[in-house]
């Protein structure tokens, strides 16, 4: 047994998104069946979309920034009941038995987890297809409880540019006495300014968008550095504890360890591939300095940051746009023209 879903997919690297009517499995005794309220609109979409990162499977329905409710539970699910808002973030399944699994850490699951588009159901074989859609089938353990209190459509962006930020910040240890600086004003750079600030940190934003100064401020940061100006960069150098790198394309990252204080690490989260210019390593050498990576986060962390969002009254800032506005978006969020992450309100799916 099958139900029948609309999305929205896209069918080549150089397509547009259109409407596409698909099928997802029925729930099985584990699963969670959610109606989507609102997805967030990744960046990650975007590479995806387009094959950015090879390995592209079409049609692709794109959206790992899910929220909902519950619409009904398979007969083995506790945690879990019919009207609850819940979300679903980049991973929908992992191996569960791994040594990673085993600490809570499935997005490194040694097995390969499971995307929740782009990727292969490990039970079925059919394939997965993201948040751009009405209703999505998830297994209860990767099903996440959105604590009362924060606004769904601001929420939905904490599934991953959310959690994406804040593993990090949790990993390196980041409190009161940390100064941790962030690159790039999108959304992940915003949600990294609005968790380090709430965590205590001291906090900058390197930024090449000298009119997001105000913003940046108002979302947490301390400061604000132009990466551009030579004299601004030089101001901060041997600065920072941790720096969360959240550019998606390739750049030179030796300016920014160069603000790493001794035994600082900077963490990249955006862009995936070999450097250029090459990294060098004498002043990794010569300050006990480290430059890392991160991706996502795991189901517990993933919880506990909402949680600790549910606390601090932290969403995202969010503009919501209809299910019909995504191909624009997506070139907007290409001009670094949003403030500061597109939701799709997915009341706006058309009929057929
Ligand atoms: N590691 C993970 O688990 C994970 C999870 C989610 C997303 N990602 C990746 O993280 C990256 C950021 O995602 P996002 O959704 O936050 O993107 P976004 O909203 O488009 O923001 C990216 C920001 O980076 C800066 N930027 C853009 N192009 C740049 C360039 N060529 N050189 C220097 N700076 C540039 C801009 O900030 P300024 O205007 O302030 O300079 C821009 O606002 C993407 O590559 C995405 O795929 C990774
Ligand atoms: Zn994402
Ligand atoms: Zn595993």
């Amino acid at each position: 047994m099958v139900m029948n879903v609309r999305g929205y997919a896209t069918h080549s690297p150089t397509s547009p998104l259109g409407l596409f009517n698909f099928v997802r499995r029925d729930a099985r005794a584990t699963d969670v069946v959610i109606d989507i309220l609102y997805c967030g609109v990744c960046h990650s979409d975007i590479h995806n979309a387009r094959n950015d990162w090879d390995g592209s499977r079409y049609p692709m329905v794109p959206g790992h920034e899910i929220v909902g409710r519950v619409r009904e539970v398979g007969a083995g699910v506790t945690g879990f009941k019919a009207g609850d808002a819940v979300g679903v973030g980049c991973l929908v399944d992992s191996c569960q038995h791994c040594r990673t699994c085993a600490r809570g850490l499935e997005q490194y699951c040694e097995n390969g987890f499971t995307p929740t588009y782009n990727g292969t159901d490990p039970h079925d074989r059919m394939p997965t297809f993201g948040g751009y859609s009405e209703r999505i089938v998830v297994s209860d353990k990767f099903v996440v409880k959105v604590p009362d209190g924060l606004e769904l459509s601001g929420a939905a962006p904490l599934l991953c540019a959310g959690i994406t930020t804040w593993s990090p910040l949790r990993h390196w240890k980041v409190g009161q006495s940390s100064k941790v600086a962030v690159v790039g004003l999108g959304g992940l750079g915003h949600m990294a300014l609005k968790l380090s600030k709430a965590m205590g940190a001291d906090v900058t934003l390197f930024t090449r968008s000298a009119g997001k100064g105000d913003d940046a401020r108002r979302l947490g940061a301390d400061r604000m550095v132009l990466s551009t100006d030579a004299a601004q960069m030089a101001a901060v150098n041997g600065e920072f504890d941790l720096i969360i790198d959240t550019v998606p394309y390739v750049h030179d990252v030796n300016p920014y360890v160069a603000t790493l204080a001794i035994s600082g690490t900077l963490v990249l989260v955006g862009y995936l591939g070999p450097l250029d210019p090459m990294l060098n390593s004498a002043p990794l050498v010569m300050g006990r300095k480290t430059v890392a990576g991160s991706v996502i986060g795991g189901i517990a962390e993933t919880q506990e940051m909402l949680d600790f969002c549910a606390v601090h009254g932290i969403t995202s800032d969010v503009e919501v746009i209809r299910m019909q506005d995504i191909n624009a978006s997506f070139e907007r969020m290409l001009k670094s023209d949003v403030k500061y992450r597109f939701v799709i309100d997915t009341a706006s799916m058309p009929a057929a």
